[in-house]
C-alpha cells in the first residue's frame, strides 16, 4: 500500500485529484467507483475546479456508486445518488446516463443487488474512491461482513447511524438499511484510493494498515489488494505515522 500523509486539506485534495486525473487520462473508457461522505468532499471540489479551470473532462467516464440508503424518497437530498449528482456529476461533464447506482426503490431488492453487482463486474471499475468508517467499515460493509461479500442489502450499526445523523434533521431519520457493494466487489477493482480525514479515523486507519486482516475490521482486507493508495491528513494519519507510514 502506498500511504500519503498530506499536511492540509488542499494538499490532500490535490494528491487525490492528481490520481483521478492520471487515471482518466490513462484509460480510454474510464470507470470510476464513487463514495459519498465528508472525506471525499475536498476531492470532489478539486475535481470540479479542475473541470472549470483546467478542462478536466469526465465525458468518457462511467461511474458507479458505492452504496445507497434504503428507505428514503427518490427526491431526498441525502439519497446518495442525489448527493453525488449535486456534489460531483453536475459540477463536471459526467453524462447523467453514465452515473449508475442501485435502484433502491425496486420491488425485488435482492434481484436489484445481483443486477447491480453484475453490471459492476462487466464494467470493471478501474479506480475506486473510498472513505473509511470510524468502526473500520468500507462502504456500508459493517464489522463482520464477509470478505467475499457481493452487493447486498445490509442493516446499519448504531455507530454508523450516529455518525451519519449530522446529515439528517433528527437521528431517527437515518435509514436502518442500505445497499452496499460487497467487500469482494470492492476487491475486484483495479486500484483503490482510500481517503480519511480527522483524528476520529486514526485508530481505524492504523488497524486497517497494520492490524490483522480480520472481518471484524472490514478495511483490513485492503492489505491483500494489489494496488491501494491511502491518502490521509495528519490527524487521520497520526497513529499510522507512529507505526512507520510516510508521506
Ligand atoms: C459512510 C458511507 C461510506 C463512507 C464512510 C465515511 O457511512 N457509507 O461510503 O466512506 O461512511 O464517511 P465520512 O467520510 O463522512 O466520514
Amino acid at each position: 500500500m502506498e500511504v500519503v500523509v498530506a499536511s492540509n486539506t488542499d494538499e490532500l485534495a490535490a494528491r487525490a485529484a492528481d490520481l483521478v486525473e492520471a487515471y482518466l487520462h490513462s484509460a480510454p473508457s474510464p470507470v470510476l467507483g464513487l463514495a459519498t461522505g465528508a472525506s471525499v468532499q475536498p476531492l470532489y471540489r478539486e475535481l470540479a475546479r479542475r473541470h472549470r479551470e483546467e478542462s478536466l473532462s469526465f465525458a468518457a467516464t462511467r461511474a458507479f456508486l458505492l452504496d445507497e440508503y434504503v428507505g428514503l424518497d427518490p427526491g431526498h437530498p441525502q439519497l446518495y445518488r442525489n448527493v453525488i449528482r449535486r456534489d460531483l456529476a453536475r459540477q463536471v461533464d459526467l453524462d447523467p446516463a453514465h452515473l449508475h447506482s442501485p435502484d433502491v426503490h425496486a420491488s425485488d431488492l435482492d434481484e436489484e443487488c445481483a443486477r447491480y453487482n453484475r453490471s459492476i463486474s462487466r464494467a470493471r471499475i478501474g479506480l475506486q474512491i473510498l472513505g473509511i468508517g470510524r468502526n473500520g467499515h468500507l462502504a456500508f460493509n459493517e464489522p463482520g461482513s464477509a470478505f467475499d461479500s457481493r452487493t447486498r442489502v445490509v442493516s446499519l450499526t448504531a455507530t454508523t447511524r450516529a455518525d451519519n445523523a449530522r446529515y439528517f434533521a433528527k437521528p431517527d431519520d437515518v435509514p436502518r438499511r442500505a445497499v452496499t457493494q460487497g467487500l469482494g466487489t470492492i476487491m475486484g477493482t483495479g486500484h483503490v484510493m482510500v481517503i480519511a480525514l480527522g483524528s476520529s479515523k486514526a485508530a481505524a486507519v492504523e488497524s486497517a494498515l497494520h492490524g490483522p486482516v480480520i472481518e471484524a475490521l472490514p478495511a483490513s482486507i485492503l492489505q491483500t489488494h494489489p494496488r491501494v493508495t491511502v491518502i490521509l491528513d495528519t490527524h487521520a494519519g497520526e497513529a499510522a505515522i507512529d507505526s512507520g507510514a510516510h508521506g
